[in-house]
C-alpha cells in the first residue's frame, strides 16, 4: 500500500504514470466512468476548501465511486476532542480511501500510523500540497508540453505557499529547471527547501524582489496568495499583503509561449484584466486537477493490495533529547510519537513537519 503525503512519496516514474493517465482519461472520459463502481472515498477536511474538496468529490463520482465525509471538523467527534490517529482508524471501516486536508502540519503523516486504507494528503497547514502539485504538473505539460528544460517564477508567500513547497520538490527530479524566487524578506522560501532540496539535487536557484526583472526569462510564473490565515501577527500581514500584482503591463514583458499558474483562490494578486490573456492557465489548471486526482485514486486503489508499493523509508530516530519547536505540528497537538529524521548538513528534523529540530 502507499500513501501520498509527500510529493516524492512517489517516484519520479510514478509522477510521470499518473500525469499519462490523467491525460488518458481527459482522451478516453467514457472508458473511465467505472473503474471505481462500489469504491468509496472519505474527504476528512479540517480546514476551508472550495476547489480541492469538490475536484475529489468529481473526480471519485466520475470514476463511478461514492463520497462520504465532512468538511467542517466542528460536525464531526473531532469537536469532542477525538484524535486524527481515532478518526482514520473509524473512517477506514466505511471507506477504501481517504483525503484529509488539516490546519495541522503532520496530521495525515501522523494518520498513516494507523490506517489500513491509503491516506491523501489534501494540504496540511504550511506545509505540502502533492495533489495540488501533480495538478501543476499536469498543466505544465499540457501548456509547455514538457517538465525538464524550464524556467520557474515562483512568486507572493513562498513562506506559508504549500504549493510552492511541494512543487519545488516534485521539480528538483527533473532536468534542467531553474527556480527564480519573487518575494519580500519577510516571505522568502523555508531554508530546508532551499538547501534539502535545491542544493543537495543541484537545482539553480535565484531570488529577486520584483516580477519585471525577471518575466522576459520565464516559461512558467506561478504566482500565490498571501496566506492571511498562517500568520501570527497582524502588522506583518498588512505590509506584505500587496507586494506582488500581476497586470496586463507586465505581461507584455513575458514570453510569448509561457503560462500563468496559480493554485487559487486568488485575492488581488492577479488583476482580472489577465484572465483574457491566453496565457492565463489558472483556470484550465482546475480542471486539471480533477482529471489527476482521477488518475491518482485508480493508482492508489490498485496499490492498496501490492506489498512492492510502499512509501519511501525515512531513517527515522526517535531521541528523547529531540523537540520540535513548531507549535503548528502534530506531535505538539496531539499525542503521537515524536519522530525525526537526519536531513542534509547533519541537521535533525521532525519527521512530521520538516521543522529543526531544537536538541
Ligand atoms: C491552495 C491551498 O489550499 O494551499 N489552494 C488549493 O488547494 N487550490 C492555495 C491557497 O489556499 O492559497
Amino acid at each position: 500500500m502507499k500513501h501520498l503525503i509527500d510529493p516524492t512519496d512517489l517516484t519520479r516514474q510514478e509522477t510521470d504514470e499518473i500525469v499519462a493517465l490523467a491525460q488518458d482519461i481527459i482522451a478516453n472520459r467514457a472508458k473511465y466512468s467505472e473503474v471505481c463502481k462500489g469504491k468509496k472515498l472519505a474527504t476528512l477536511f479540517y480546514e476551508p476548501s472550495t476547489r480541492t474538496r469538490l475536484s475529489f468529490t468529481a473526480a471519485m463520482m466520475e470514476l463511478g465511486g461514492n463520497v462520504l465525509g465532512f468538511s467542517d471538523a466542528n460536525s464531526s467527534s473531532v469537536s469532542k476532542g477525538e484524535t486524527v490517529e481515532d478518526t482514520v482508524r473509524v473512517v477506514g471501516c466505511f471507506a477504501d480511501i481517504i483525503a484529509m486536508r488539516h490546519h495541522i502540519e503532520g496530521a495525515p503523516l501522523a494518520a498513516t500510523n494507523v490506517s489500513r486504507v491509503p491516506i491523501i494528503n489534501a494540504g496540511d497547514g504550511s506545509h505540502a500540497h502533492p495533489t495540488q502539485t501533480l495538478t501543476d504538473l499536469l498543466t505544465i505539460t499540457r501548456e509547455l508540453g514538457h517538465l525538464d528544460n524550464l524556467t520557474i517564477g515562483f512568486c507572493g508567500d513562498l513562506r506559508f505557499g504549500r504549493t510552492v513547497h511541494s512543487l519545488i520538490k516534485a521539480l528538483s527530479r527533473y532536468e534542467n529547471v531553474k527556480i527564480v524566487l519573487i518575494a519580500p524578506d519577510e516571505l522568502r522560501l523555508p531554508d530546508y527547501i532551499k538547501h534539502d532540496i535545491c542544493d543537495r539535487n543541484g537545482m539553480e536557484y535565484c531570488e529577486v524582489t520584483s516580477i519585471e526583472e525577471v518575466m522576459g526569462e520565464l516559461d512558467i510564473l506561478y504566482m500565490t496568495r498571501v496566506q492571511k490565515e498562517r500568520f501570527l501577527d497582524e502588522e506583518e500581514f498588512d505590509r506584505v499583503k500587496d507586494c506582488f500584482v500581476l497586470d496586463a503591463e507586465k505581461m507584455a514583458l513575458a514570453k510569448e509561449k509561457m503560462a500563468v499558474l496559480h493554485p487559487l483562490p486568488r485575492v488581488n494578486e492577479i488583476l482580472k484584466e489577465v484572465d483574457a490573456d491566453p496565457r492565463a492557465a489558472y483556470f484550465r489548471q482546475v480542471e486539471n486537477g480533477k482529471f489527476v486526482r482521477m488518475a491518482l485514486i485508480c493508482r492508489l486503489l490498485e496499490w492498496a493490495n501490492d506489498d512492492s508499493k510502499q512509501n519511501k523509508g525515512h531513517d527515522v530516530v526517535e531521541n528523547a533529547d529531540l523537540a520540535c519547536p513548531n507549535r503548528k505540528c502534530i506531535c505538539n497537538c496531539e499525542n503521537v510519537d515524536k519522530k525525526f529524521h537526519l536531513a542534509e548538513g547533519g541537521i535533525y528534523r521532525c519527521l512530521y513537519c520538516d521543522t529543526k529540530a531544537r536538541q
